[in-house]
């Protein structure tokens, strides 16, 4: 069961985190699922860079809050492969503000899309997850779920909540040999971290011991493990990847 052999559908892989991902799996042979929601061109480039090695890609443009739109992803994923292995939640949003001044729209836009999009797909993939031959769920979760973070509270309640989540399906998928893990990275260089003030930056990196921002390929490693049979006895746990922050 190399990653050769596998299909994985990789949520939010038009940028950051999930594009890493992709191409990561890609390069490795996989087949893969290149979900995106707004950033077409970007989401192409990815395509065509799994494309133009040993894997294979198609692209399946749909917001994953939207639960309609996220079937027609999985029928996008059966015409082209006819299964998913591997699903990576990975898709997330922020919108950050202190709790005195977070709206309802603020709360309700984040859980829509961070769990309730992390909800939809599994629920999509749920099926072909149990079929396959060690089947994986890999959620993307925050060092911020663990810690909690000034200005976030919807954002690490989304977060926090994917431990549970994980932990649960760990153990309702563990009879067909199927996994569920959660990834908690860091602070990480993409365009998420880059909405961040600089004075705010400043003070994070001051509490992360190995003293810099995570690069997406200090991320992408954990991934490919999880995907692949080497993690085969690991199930419904929480891996930081954080620069040794603690929480
Ligand atoms: N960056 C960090 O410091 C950090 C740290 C810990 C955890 N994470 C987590 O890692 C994941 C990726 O973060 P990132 O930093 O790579 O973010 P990013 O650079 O902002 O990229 C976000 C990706 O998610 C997609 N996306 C957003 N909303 C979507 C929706 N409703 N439906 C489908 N796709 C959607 C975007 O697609 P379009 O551009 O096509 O809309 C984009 O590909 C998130 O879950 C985040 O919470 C990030």
């Amino acid at each position: 069961m190399s990653l050769e052999e596998r299909t994985c559908l990789v949520t939010g892989a038009s940028r950051g985190i999930g594009a890493g991902i992709a191409r990561d799996l890609g390069a490795r042979g996989a087949e893969v699922v290149v979900n995106y929601r707004s950033s077409d061109d970007e989401a192409q480039a990815v395509h065509d860079d799994i494309e133009d090695g040993p894997g294979s890609a198609v692209l399946a443009q749909a917001d994953v809050s939207d639960i309609e739109a996220v079937e027609e992803m999985h029928q996008t994923a059966h015409d082209a492969f006819g299964r998913v292995d591997v699903l990576v939640n990975n898709a997330g949003v922020t919108v950050d503000r202190t709790f005195e001044n977070m709206t309802r729209e603020d709360w309700q836009w984040v859980i829509e899309v961070n769990l309730g999009g992390m909800f939809n797909c599994t629920s999509v993939c749920y099926d072909d997850i149990r079929a396959a031959e060690e089947g994986r769920l890999i959620n993307i979760s925050s060092v911020v779920g663990q810690q909690g973070n000034y200005g976030q509270a919807n954002y690490a309640t989304t977060k926090s909540g994917m431990f549970g989540f994980t932990r649960t399906l760990a153990l309702e998928l563990a009879q067909e040999g199927s996994t569920a893990n959660c990834v908690a990275p860091g602070f990480v260089r993409t365009d998420m971290l880059a909405e961040v003030s600089d004075r705010v930056k400043q003070n994070i990196l001051d509490r992360i011991p190995l003293g810099r921002f995570a690069e997406v390929t200090d991320i992408v490693g954990i991934v490919r493990f999880l995907a692949g049979e080497e993690s085969s006895y690991m199930t419904g746990q929480v891996l930081g990847v954080n620069g040794g922050m603690e929480w």
